[in-house]
Formats: structure tokens, C-alpha cells, sequence
């Protein structure tokens, strides 16, 4: 699976976003180091502090399923009946991110001519982990 193929995935994923309040769709693919793919959508709520972003669907579906290995997530979002443009995770998402995959995990996301790959630790420099407990 290149990284082309785990965005288009995440473009699909975002089909299933459920964004009554925002509007904002987004669709994230995650992919386990023995190549399995778990899919994840934003699911919002009429109280707001329950929204759960597309990349924790992602993770937490796929930890549910008792992987704990990941090699990469692809993000899409934006406006509800837009392309969308980069939809980069947010700090919460990234800080998940970094409770389940070594720095070099890749975050693949939107660019205007295909995708762009960034590294975990780029996204989330000196980061708070287990290490430091
Ligand atoms: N959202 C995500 O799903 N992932 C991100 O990385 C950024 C934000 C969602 C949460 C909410 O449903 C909507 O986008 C607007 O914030």
C-alpha cells in the first residue's frame, strides 16, 4: 500500500462522517505494520466535548481489534461537499498518535499536487510519552 492508495482510502472514509454541526468532514486510514487498514470518520455530538475526530475512530478501532503497531495514517478533510484542502490532526489526535507509534510513523496528508508525508515527531516535537513516566 503506497501512500497515494492510504489517502484515497481516508478520502472514502470521509463519506461517513457524521457532521450535523460543523459541516466539516474529514476521513482518516490507518495502516498496522502487517499491512491491515482501519478506516475512521469525524462522529460528532449535540454536546460538543463528545466529538471524536476521524484519526481516534481510527486508532481506537483498530487497538479495539488488538493491534498495536502502525506504521502510517492518512488524513482528508474539509468542508462538507468540498475537496477539502490539508486537514492536519489536531493536538489531541497527535498526542494519541504518540501513545501507540514511534516518532517515525507517518502522517500523510493532502497537498496540492497529490499527498505529503510528515513524520510523527515533526508534528509533535518533544512530546509527553510513557517514557517519561
Ligand atoms: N476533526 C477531525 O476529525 N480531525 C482533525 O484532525 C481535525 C478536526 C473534526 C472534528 C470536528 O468534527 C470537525 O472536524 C470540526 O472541528
Amino acid at each position: 500500500m503506497n501512500h497515494k492508495e492510504l489517502y484515497e482510502l481516508a478520502v472514502s472514509a470521509r463519506e461517513r462522517a457524521y457532521t450535523p454541526y460543523s459541516h466539516f468532514t474529514v476521513g482518516a486510514a490507518l495502516l498496522t505494520t502487517s499491512g491491515k487498514v482501519y478506516l475512521g470518520c469525524n462522529i460528532e455530538n449535540a454536546a460538543y466535548g463528545a466529538v471524536n475526530c476521524a484519526e481516534r475512530t481510527a486508532f481506537f478501532t483498530a487497538i479495539c481489534e488488538g493491534e498495536r503497531e502502525f506504521s502510517a495514517i492518512a488524513v482528508a478533510g474539509g468542508r462538507e461537499g468540498e475537496i477539502g484542502e490539508i486537514c492536519a490532526p489536531c493536538g489531541i489526535c497527535r498526542q494519541v498518535m504518540a501513545e501507540f507509534c514511534a516518532p517515525d510513523f507517518e502522517v500523510v496528508l493532502g497537498a496540492e499536487d497529490g499527498v505529503k508525508v510528515y513524520r510523527l515527531d515533526e508534528l509533535l516535537p518533544l512530546s509527553f510519552t510513557k517514557d517519561n513516566l
